[in-house]
C-alpha cells in the first residue's frame, strides 16, 4: 500500500469541487447519454477524474428528467473520501436507497421499507432489530440449508453440460438463491406453494420496473434514444407487476407466521412486517445474490487452474481435518476467505451509494479537501473506491491471496461492499447491510462445495442487462482426489 493513505487530520489544501452540472435540463440529459451510451459507466467517471485532476467531482447522475427532480451530485471516486457515506451523523439516507429518485411505495405495499429509512427514523430501529434477530435465530440453518440447495444446483449444472455442452449459470443460480431464501424464512420449498417455480421471474420483473431508470438494454447505437426514452424518462407503473407481487406477498404471509409473530412482539404490524420481509428476501437478498454469485464464479473461474488447485487443496484438507463443513472449518480456510473478499472488492455487487449532506462538512481525497454544503447529494461509485490504486496494488487484477496474512488483513478495512468497512459489524444506528456475515458465509460455502466436488472449471462471460455478468459454464472437471 502506498504511503498517502487517509489521515483525516492532515492539512490538505481546501479546493473548490471541480466539475460541472451544465444546463439544468440539457446538462443532465448529456451526462445521462454519456453514462449509458457514449462512454459507459467506468469510462464516464474515469474521463472526468482525468479531466478535473480530482477524485471528488461534480456531475449529474441518471436518471435525471423527468424521474428525478435533482440529478446533481458530488461524486466520491477514491477509497479515502468514500466512507463519509457510512457516517449517519453526516449523511441523510432517507429515500436514497436507489439514488436520486424514489420508486413508488405501491411496489412495497404502501410502506417505506427499511432500506429507504434513515437511522434517525424510529421504524428503522425496530425493523433492523427485527431483521438482525431473525438472522441470529436462523444461524444454525445457514450452512446445511445452503449445502442442500447447492447440491441441487450442481446436479442441474452437470445435467445441462451433459445435454447441451454448457450451462447458463445465472438462471440456475437465481433459482438456488430464491429457494434458499424462501426455505430460510418460510421453512418450505417454494415450488410446493402457489409461487411454484416462478419466484425468480416474478421478482426479476418487480425489481426491473423499480430499477429501470438505472438500466440500459445495451441496444445498438441507433436505438439508444429509444432505450433512453423508454427506461429513463418516466417511471413504470406498479400495476404491471401487481398480480405477481400479490402472489409473492401472500406466499410469504401464509408461510412465515412465526417470523411475523416475532415482528408483532417488536411492535411492528403484521402487514408492514410482511412487506418488509418480502423486500428483505426478494430485493435486498435475492437481488444482491443475483449479482454477486455470477461475479464470484466469473472471477474465480477466470483466475485459472493454479488457484483452483490451491483452493481445492485448502478446502479438502481443512474439511478432512475438521470432519465436515462447519463454521470453525470455514474460518480456517484463509485462501478461500481471501478469494471471497477479493471478489467483493474487485467488483462490488452494489456499485452505487447515496447520502444527502446533513450539515456543511469538509471531505478529503488523497490530495485535497473539499467543502460540501448541507443539502447537497453525495454519491459514491464504489468500484473506484475499492479499486483505488493508492490503496491496492494492481487494483484491476484479481489477486486471490490479497487478504491472506497480517498485511492482507489490514486491507479489509478498504472493502466496502456491505455499505461500510468489512472490519465493522452492522447496527441499528447505521445503514450497513445486516446480511453482511451471511453473504460472506454463503460465498465461502459456495466455493467449498464447488472445490469439494470439482477440480477446475471454465466459463464464458459477457455483460448482463442489469448489474450482473452473464456467465456460462463451459466445463466442470470432477474431483480426482478427496
Ligand atoms: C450478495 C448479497 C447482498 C448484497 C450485495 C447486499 C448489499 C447491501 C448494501 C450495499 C446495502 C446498503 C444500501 C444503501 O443503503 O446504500 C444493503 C442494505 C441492506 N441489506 Fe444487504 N446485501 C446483500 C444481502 C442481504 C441479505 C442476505 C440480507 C438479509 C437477509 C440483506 C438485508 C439488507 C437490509 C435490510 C438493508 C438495509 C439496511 C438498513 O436500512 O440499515 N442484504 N445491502
Amino acid at each position: 500500500m502506498s504511503s498517502s493513505s487517509a489521515d483525516p487530520s492532515s492539512k490538505l489544501p481546501l479546493k473548490p469541487i471541480p466539475g460541472s452540472y451544465g444546463h439544468p435540463f440539457f446538462g443532465a440529459i448529456k451526462d445521462r447519454l454519456d453514462y449509458f451510451y457514449n462512454q459507459g459507466r467506468d469510462e464516464f467517471f474515469a474521463t472526468r477524474v482525468q479531466k478535473y485532476h480530482s477524485t471528488i467531482i461534480k456531475t449529474n447522475m441518471p436518471p435525471g428528467p423527468f424521474i428525478a427532480q435533482n440529478p446533481r451530485v458530488i461524486a466520491l471516486l477514491d477509497a479515502v473520501s468514500f466512507p463519509v457515506l457510512f457516517d449517519s451523523s453526516k449523511v441523510e439516507k432517507r429515500n436514497v436507497f436507489v439514488g436520486t429518485f424514489f420508486p413508488s411505495v405501491s411496489f412495497t405495499g404502501g410502506y417505506r421499507v427499511c432500506a429507504f429509512l434513515d437511522p434517525s427514523e424510529p421504524s428503522h430501529t425496530s425493523l433492523k432489530t427485527f431483521f438482525l434477530s431473525i438472522l441470529a435465530s436462523k444461524h444454525n440453518t445457514f450452512i446445511p440449508l445452503f449445502r442442500t440447495c447447492l447440491s441441487q444446483l450442481f446436479t442441474d449444472i452437470e445435467d445441462k453440460i451433459s445435454s447441451q455442452k454448457k450451462a447458463f449459470f445465472n438462471s440456475l443460480s437465481d433459482a438456488t438463491s430464491f429457494s434458499f431464501l424462501f426455505r430460510l424464512f418460510c421453512e418450505k420449498d417454494p415450488s410446493s406453494t402457489k409461487i411454484g417455480s416462478k419466484g425468480p421471474t416474478m421478482i426479476d420483473k418487480w425489481i426491473a420496473l423499480q430499477l429501470a431508470p438505472l438500466a440500459t438494454l445495451n441496444p445498438p447505437s441507433f436505438l439508444k434514444y429509444l432505450d433512453d426514452l423508454l427506461l429513463h424518462t418516466f417511471p413504470f407503473p406498479f400495476f404491471l407487476v401487481k398480480s405477481d407481487y400479490k402472489k409473492l406477498y401472500e406466499a410469504f404471509y401464509e408461510h412465515s407466521a412465526p417470523i411475523l409473530d416475532k415482528a408483532e412482539s417488536f411492535g411492528i404490524k403484521r402487514g408492514e412486517a410482511c412487506h418488509n420481509l418480502v423486500f428483505l428476501a426478494c430485493f435486498n437478498s435475492y437481488a444482491g445474490m443475483k449479482t454477486f454469485f455470477p461475479t464470484l464464479i466469473k472471477w474465480v473461474a477466470q483466475a485459472g487452474e493454479n488457484l483452483h488447485t490451491q483452493l481445492a487443496h485448502e478446502i479438502r484438507t481443512v474439511v478432512n481435518q475438521e470432519g465436515g463443513v462447519t463454521f470453525q472449518a470455514l474460518d480456517k480456510m484463509t485462501l478461500t476467505k481471501s478469494v471471497v473478499y477479493e471478489s467483493l472488492r474487485i467488483e462490488p455487487p452494489v456499485p452505487f451509494q447515496y447520502g444527502e449532506a446533513k450539515k456543511d462538512m469538509v471531505v478529503h481525497s488523497h490530495d485535497a479537501s473539499y467543502q460540501i454544503k448541507k443539502g447537497e447529494m453525495i454519491f459514491g461509485y464504489q468500484p473506484f473506491a475499492t479499486n483505488d490504486p493508492k490503496v491496492f496494488d494492481h487494483p484491476r487484477e484479481f489477486v486471490g491471496h490479497r487478504f491472506v496474512g497480517e498485511e492482507g488483513e489490514k486491507l479489509l478495512k478498504y472493502v466496502y461492499w456491505s455499505n461500510d468497512r468489512e472490519t465493522k459489524d452492522p447496527t441499528v444506528k447505521d445503514k450497513q447491510c445486516p446480511g453482511k456475515d451471511l453473504v460472506v458465509l454463503l460465498a465461502r460455502v459456495f466455493l467449498v462445495e464447488l472445490f469439494l466436488c470439482y477440480d477446475t472449471l471454465t466459463v464464458e462471460t459477457k455483460k448482463g442487462i442489469g448489474l450482473e455478468s452473464s456467465v456460462t459454464i463451459t466445463s466442470l472437471s470432477k474431483a480426482t482426489s478427496t
